[in-house]
């Protein structure tokens, strides 16, 4: 990049005025794409969801926000290290690998470097612009061995054959977003479609915190009834590893 009297000029020719750089600095909640000089949030407002759908910058790598909620843990830690603590809940990766939410497809990403196929599900196109605009999440585009598929992973994953799955990344939003992401139905279907022997994470929030440890008692009582042999605390990852 070229700094100037008047601004900055990126490698690909684009200039960025000193007036709209103060305007990015100011921002703390939006991240900005440069195009013919001007600056634009990255953000969309998502009819399907009613929500408003946009990447946050942090120290490290961005986040996304939906509906004003954060899409990866960013206090003392960055989205990166959150996806690999998320992940290295059910190591090794291996064989056909389910991830239930695809949001800027973090997880997805990580868990292709290792799997034979990673099957992943967006509900809400506006998240699905906004992974496109990020350049961490472009191996969700171009990796040969990410499918995207986007629809509501209650309906999708109910599609799916019996046992067609090694392992379940179950990284939904907040409870208060996707109460049916948090459901012994869609936790039977879960139970259906992971291979004898699999794992599966599930992000479910800070467990000792009083909210998520309220959360994580009934998710713990519905994996079980579901079928799932044994569930497993992992509060370093805000999850639990269910087996079967
Ligand atoms: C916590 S984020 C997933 C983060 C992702 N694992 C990553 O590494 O970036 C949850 C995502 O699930 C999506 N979502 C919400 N409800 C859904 C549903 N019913 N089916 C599929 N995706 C859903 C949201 O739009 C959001 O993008």
């Amino acid at each position: 990049m070229t700094i100037t009297p008047q601004g900055a000029i990126f490698p690909n020719g684009e200039q960025l005025t000193w007036q709209n750089i103060e305007k990015i600095k100011k921002s703390q909640v939006n991240c900005f794409v440069v195009e013919q000089g001007t600056i634009k949030a990255i953000q969309v407002f998502s009819e399907q969801t009613n929500r408003v759908c946009s990447l946050l910058p942090t120290k490290g790598t961005p986040s996304m926000l939906i509906a004003g909620f954060t899409m990866h843990r960013i206090v003392d830690i960055d989205p990166l290290q959150d996806t690999l603590k998320k992940v290295a809940t059910i190591s090794p990766i291996v064989g056909r690998v389910l991830d239930t939410a695809t949001g800027l497809g973090y997880t997805a990403i990580e868990a292709a470097k290792t799997a034979e196929q990673v099957v992943t599900i967006e509900l809400d196109p506006g998240a699905q612009q906004i992974a496109r605009l990020n350049p961490w999440s472009q191996a969700l585009f171009d990796h040969p061995k990410i499918q995207q598929i986007m629809g509501d992973a209650f309906e999708v994953v109910s599609t799916f054959e019996d046992e067609s799955f090694s392992r379940i990344l179950h990284d939904p939003p907040v409870f208060s977003l996707a109460g049916e992401l948090y459901s012994g139905v869609f936790y039977q279907q879960l139970f259906r479609v992971l291979k004898r022997g699999g794992r599966m994470f599930h992000y479910i929030g800070d467990l000792n915190s009083k909210s998520s440890g309220t959360i994580s008692r009934g998710v713990l009582r519905r994996l079980q009834e579901a079928g799932f042999s044994r569930v497993v605390r992992r509060p370093e990852a805000f999850a639990v590893v269910a087996y079967k």
